[in-house]
C-alpha cells in the first residue's frame, strides 16, 4: 500500500498513545480516518484536531472487546466512506505486573484477554470480510508488543495476549496469502513506548485498593524492572506506517530487539535440535523413519 492518500483508516485506540500516532501518521499521509476507542469525549477530541488541520475524520466510541461494538465501527465506516483500506488494531490494557501467576483473579486475565486478543479477533472479523468483498488492495495492522515474542516473570496475562496476537496475526497473514487475497498483514512489536499506558493501570489497581502481591501497577514498588529503550508513539507510528507501505509482516521499532528475539528462540532451537538424540530421530528426511525401522522391536 505505497500511497495513503484519500485511503480509508480505521485506528482502534486511538484517543491516546500509540494509536493516536498512528492517526497522525496516517492523516499525514493524506489518509482518511475512522478513529475509535472506548474513551468517547477524548476520541471526539482527537478527531475534532485533525478535522480541523484538514483530515476526513469521524471518531466512533467503541469497546473492542464487545463484538457488537465493533460491527456498529465497521457500519459506521462503510457508511461515511463506503470501504476501509486499513485496519488497525491497536487497542490495549496491560494488566498487573505482579505475580505469581496462580493467584491473578480470573476476572483479570479475562479483561486482558477480551480486549487485547479478543478485541484484534472482532476487528479482523468484522472488517476482513468486507476488504475481501471490496476486492482492492487493503492491509491489517495488528498491535502485539515485543512481549508476543518474548517471556519472563513480568505481566503473564499481557505477555500472554501479545503471544495470541502474534500467532493470529501470523495465521491471517497465512489464510489470506493461500487465497492470493490483495489483502496484507503487519504486526507491530515495539518494546517500550512512552504513553498513558502503565499510569492507566496503576490508577485502575489504586481504585481497587488491593494488597495483594498479584496487584502491583507498573512503576509501583521495589520491583527491579528494565524496561530498556523507550521510544515516543511517534517514533513507533512511524515505523509501523513505513512498514504497510512496504508491506512487511514482522515490525520490530526498538534497539536491542534482536538480542530479545534471540534470547527466546536459541533456546527453542536447542532443544529443537537435541530432539534427533533423543528420540532417534536422526536426520529430517528420516523423519516419519525411526531410527530402529525395519528391524522388528519385538524380535
Ligand atoms: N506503551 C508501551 O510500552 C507499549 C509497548 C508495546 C505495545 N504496546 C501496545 O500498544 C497498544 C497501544 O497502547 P499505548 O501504549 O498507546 O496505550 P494508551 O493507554 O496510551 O492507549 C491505548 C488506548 O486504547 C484504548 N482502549 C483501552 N481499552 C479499550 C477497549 N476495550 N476498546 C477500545 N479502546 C480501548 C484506551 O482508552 C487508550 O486510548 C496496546 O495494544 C499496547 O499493548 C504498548
Amino acid at each position: 500500500m505505497k500511497d495513503l492518500q484519500g485511503k480509508v483508516v480505521v485506528v482502534t485506540g486511538a484517543a491516546d498513545g500509540i494509536g493516536r500516532a498512528l492517526a497522525e501518521a496516517f492523516a499525514a499521509g493524506g489518509a482518511r480516518l475512522v478513529l475509535a476507542d472506548v474513551d468517547g469525549p477524548r476520541v471526539e477530541v482527537v478527531g475534532r484536531e485533525l478535522a480541523d488541520s484538514g483530515t476526513d475524520v469521524i471518531a466512533v466510541r467503541t469497546d473492542v472487546s464487545d463484538r457488537e461494538q465493533v460491527l456498529c465501527l465497521r457500519d459506521a465506516a462503510l457508511d461515511r466512506f463506503g470501504a476501509v483500506d486499513v485496519l488497525c488494531n491497536n487497542a490495549g490494557v496491560m494488566g498487573p505486573v505482579g505475580d505469581p501467576l496462580w493467584e491473578l483473579p480470573v476476572a483479570e486475565w479475562r479483561r486482558v484477554m477480551e480486549v487485547n486478543l479478543w478485541g484484534v479477533l472482532h476487528g479482523i472479523q468484522a472488517f476482513v470480510p468486507a476488504m475481501l468483498a471490496a476486492g482492492h488492495p487493503g492491509h491489517v495492522l495488528n498491535t502485539a508488543s515485543m512481549q508476543g515474542v518474548t517471556s519472563g516473570t513480568l505481566i503473564p496475562e499481557y505477555t500472554v495476549s501479545k503471544h495470541a496476537v502474534v500467532a493470529l496475526s501470523e495465521s491471517l497473514r497465512a489464510q489470506l496469502a493461500a487465497r492470493q487475497a490483495p489483502v496484507g498483514v503487519s504486526v507491530l512489536c515495539p518494546g517500550a513506548v512512552s504513553t498513558g499506558l502503565p499510569a492507566k493501570e496503576e490508577r485502575r489497581l489504586a481504585a481497587f485498593g488491593r494488597q495483594e502481591p498479584w496487584a502491583l501497577a507498573p512503576g509501583s514498588g521495589s520491583q527491579d524492572r528494565n524496561w530498556g529503550t523507550t521510544l515516543t508513539p511517534a517514533q513507533v507510528a512511524r515505523a509501523a506506517v513505513a512498514a504497510v507501505r512496504d508491506g512487511r509482516f514482522y515490525v520490530f521499532t526498538h534497539p536491542g530487539s534482536t538480542d530479545r528475539v534471540r534470547a527466546r528462540t536459541g533456546p527453542l532451537l536447542e532443544a529443537a535440535d537435541q530432539a534427533a538424540d533423543q528420540t532417534g530421530y536422526e536426520t529430517a528426511d528420516r523423519i516419519s523413519r525411526p531410527a530402529s525401522a525395519g528391524r522388528s522391536s519385538r524380535g
